[in-house]
């Protein structure tokens, strides 16, 4: 896949026509494949579903860029539920939350003051939190956040993006915070000021990482990648160093795949999304892979 045709993709995605024209029937059905569904019930039935295939999961109510403190009130609510769902069912799980569902792109404290709510709940029903990385406009203001609130409470993980000239260095840093770090390799259109560009190019940046994530000791490492070449390479540094991670993946994205590192007996952790607010995340789906797009295009003409 080019990084052109990514760029296309999430341009185009962008156009409220282009968006009218997904959210109805057709663009739900793509949906499906990539999205629990809209309620915290439906999040719960496939969470217990994966666990029984002996994944666990981390639930991610869907949702980014807010604009108002009613819409964080929302927000944090419904992963308290969720929280508390997960704790009712004996769900093998924790949660993931974007910032800007908490208020960062509007006001900092906020987003401090609802994550760390948010993390107490978890903390009060074991669970932890890990908090997705956005685009560049809010990696620094990401950052200042999880240190925060990471500091006082330390049952958190953070997403850091391989693509990101920066990630090396925030490596270093994070680790010293303890939690989980999610290694994925970054799925907004960044500039080359910001990010490597070229499928290669991520890929040998990611396995810099790698190999740089798995020396450090305070952190626990989150492989998260579909990528094959890059799973197999976890295995071998993790192996040589005798230490514990866990692989991540996305709910519907290479189960094949998925099936295979459970059966090799490796931990595995799918990222299950669910919320009314899917399109922006299906967007993101659809440019990671040419063959997506068709198979909307295809729903889209009724085929
Ligand atoms: P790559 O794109 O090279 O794909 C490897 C293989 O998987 C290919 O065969 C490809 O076809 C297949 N594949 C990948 N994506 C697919 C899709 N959507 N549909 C079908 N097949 C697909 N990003 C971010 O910026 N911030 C974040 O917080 C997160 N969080 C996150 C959590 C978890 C658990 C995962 C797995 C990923 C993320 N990501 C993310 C997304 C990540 O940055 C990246 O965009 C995708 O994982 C795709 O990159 P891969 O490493 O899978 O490789």
């Amino acid at each position: 896949m080019s990084e052109r045709f990514s760029r296309l993709v999430l341009a185009l995605t962008q156009r409220q026509a282009v968006e009218r024209l997904f959210t109805k029937s057709a663009g739900r059905r793509v949906a499906e494949r990539f999205v629990a569904g809209e309620s915290i019930d439906d999040a719960v039935r496939v969470a217990k579903h994966l666990n029984r295939q002996g994944m666990s999961v981390s639930l991610d109510y869907l949702g980014e860029e807010v604009g108002d403190t009613a819409a964080v009130g929302a927000a944090r609510q419904a992963y308290i539920e969720c929280l508390e769902q997960i704790h009712a069912e004996g769900v093998d799980g924790n949660i993931s939350v974007k910032l800007t569902q908490l208020g960062l792109a509007f006001d900092q404290s906020l987003a401090v003051d609802a994550l760390r709510e948010v993390a107490k709940r978890a903390d009060g029903v074991g669970a932890t939190v890990t908090v997705d990385m956005e685009d560049s406009r809010y990696t620094q203001a990401t950052l200042d956040v999880y240190t925060q609130v990471q500091s006082e409470l330390g049952n958190l993980g953070i997403a850091l993006q391989a693509y990101l000239h920066r990630t090396d260095e925030d490596l270093a840093v994070l680790a010293t915070l303890g939690g989980h770090i999610r290694l994925c390799k970054g799925a907004y259109a960044e500039p080359p000021e910001v990010a490597v560009q070229g499928k290669a190019n991520v890929r040998a940046a990611y396995q810099g990482l790698l190999a740089q994530i798995m020396d450090q000791a305070d952190a626990y490492p989150a492989i998260a990648t579909h990528d094959a070449e890059l799973t197999e390479m976890a295995e071998v540094l993790a192996s040589e160093r005798s230490r514990s991670f866990e692989y991540q993946m996305l709910y519907g994205v290479r189960t094949g795949l998925q099936n295979e590192i459970v059966s090799r007996g490796h931990p595995l952790r799918i990222y299950v999304p669910f919320g009314a607010e899917w399109y922006p995340y299906l967007t993101r789906r659809l440019a990671e892979r040419p063959a997506n797009l068709w198979f909307f295009i295809r729903a889209v003409l009724g085929r």
